[in-house]
């Protein structure tokens, strides 16, 4: 299995720019447009519940903008519900929320929310949403997405990003192996496992490389080279660096 990974582009921070000072600028829609120019295959973004980057308002205009699929990030609360079945995005992405972290950690607790999602899974799999669960790459979570009829799971690759960082390579690796195990796992299940969180060009290549993946999402190291590099270049190079890892 090594069909061209694809690559979802999270607008999220230049939405969080933007709002740092309260008017237009910069565009989240500008940047989904760059993104559709240069080949991207996506577009992620994550309606907080405090709206601290995307806004409501956004999603209509993201959508119109280009023609790539939206995959909207949403907690899984009756609010989120019902905006994502008002904006019909391509796929829901269910991530847990916390008003007072910096980013979404860890991943969701498929598990133990099972009869809390079970009807919001229900509902957006009826209006033709394709629902994705961001777990962490364990057989439980795993399971738990399975169980709920998830078609995609996205592996959280915060840890592994972490241990990276840290120059910790005996923890990294073994979160690649855990990755790269439960990727091949959903495969066998019928789910289509995606990853991302914390990815950067430098720590890309391994997790690219496993096979299984049909799609990374990454945004805040984008946008965050985007202000050298502009960000056409640094989505080039993220996909070069993709493609080279699948090669
Ligand atoms: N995937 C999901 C489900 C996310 O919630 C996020 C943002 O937290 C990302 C991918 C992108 O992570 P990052 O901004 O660290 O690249």
């Amino acid at each position: 299995m090594s069909e061209r990974l694809r690559l979802g582009v999270n607008i999220d921070h230049v939405a969080t720019i933007r709002n740092a000072r309260g008017g237009d600028h910069p565009d989240p829609v500008r940047a989904a447009e760059i993104v559709a120019a240069v080949g991207g295959d996506g577009i992620t973004a994550h309606l907080r519940e405090d709206r601290r980057h995307i806004r409501d308002a956004d999603l209509k205009r993201i959508q119109s903008a280009t023609d790539l699929p939206l995959n909207l990030e949403m907690a899984a609360t009756e609010e989120m519900l019902a905006i994502a079945l008002a904006h019909k995005p391509h796929a829901a992405c269910i991530v847990p929320e916390k008003r007072e972290e910096r980013t979404t950690e860890g991943g969701l607790d498929a598990a133990g929310l099972h009869n809390t999602l079970v009807p919001i899974v229900g509902r957006l799999r009826d209006d033709g949403i394709r629902v994705s669960l961001f777990i962490e790459a364990s057989e439980r979570q795993l399971e738990a997405a399975h169980r709920l009829g998830a078609p995609v799971v996205e592996f959280h690759t915060g840890e592994y990003a972490h241990a990276g960082l840290d120059g910790d390579t005996e923890r990294e690796g073994r979160e690649l192996e855990r990755i790269a195990i439960m990727s091949a796992a959903a495969r066998s299940l019928g789910i289509e496992p995606h990853a991302g969180h914390g990815l950067t060009y430098e720590n890309v290549r391994p997790i690219a490389a496993i096979s299984e993946l049909a799609e990374l999402n990454i945004g805040h190291y984008l946008v965050g080279e985007a202000v050298f590099v502009g960000l056409e270049v640094a989505v080039r190079r993220m996909r070069e660096l993709m493609d080279e890892a699948r090669a």
